[in-house]
């Protein structure tokens, strides 16, 4: 893991390496909570924010030039392009880092809007991103409690306040936002 640390350390902002190392330690301790693999856990979140290494305006250019596939990639390019960062990242797991496992890839690409289908391990990382010590919000202490007794109203409870955040500033809601969250309550709704 000290290549990546080294790597982190020469490529992000030293906020978003004290964020990357605050969601490793939120990873871990959910992971043990919930039997994922702590490893798998803490790998996935020490890559996850990687592609913000450049600056969100770089980043459509950067996806198109690596033919990183990405979905609605025009639309996402156009009004959020830092949400490619979750892309470029597994991009920069799989290239610079050799990572293979395919949960591991799918838990960094959908930490930022979550997916339809999400792992325990993306279910974890999407949590702990918005948990780690760096963060405040005014929900923070109400999820990180949830977070402890039940991971799936932790994952709902992060995708409102993010939703909430996109909707309130006027911006741009990611469609697939909506599906994951359509999904995940398809029982209750
Ligand atoms: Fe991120
Ligand atoms: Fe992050």
């Amino acid at each position: 893991m000290q290549h990546i640390l080294d790597y982190l350390k020469a490529h992000v902002s030293p906020a978003r390496y004290k964020h990357t190392l605050g969601t490793v330690k939120v990873s871990r301790a959910l992971a043990e909570r919930y039997g994922v693999s702590v490893e798998k856990a803490a790998l996935a979140a020490l890559l996850h924010d990687t592609g913000k290494s450049m600056p969100a305006a770089d980043m459509p250019r950067f996806v198109s030039r690596h033919r990183i596939a990405v979905p609605l990639r025009d639309e996402v390019s156009a009004h959020s392009p830092a949400l490619l960062h979750s892309y470029i990242s597994a991009h920069i797991a799989r290239n610079i880092f050799d990572i293979t496992d395919k949960d591991i890839l799918h838990a960094i690409t959908a930490h930022t809007i979550g997916a339809a289908v999400m792992s325990p391990l993306a279910k974890i990382l999407y949590v702990a991103d918005s948990l780690s010590p760096d963060r405040r919000y005014p929900a923070l202490k109400r999820i990180r409690a949830l977070a402890i007794s039940n991971l799936d109203a932790a994952v709902s409870a992060v995708m409102v306040n993010k939703m909430q955040y996109v909707v309130l500033k006027k911006k741009w809601l990611h469609p697939h936002a909506v599906i994951a969250w359509n999904t995940i309550h398809r029982e209750s709704l």
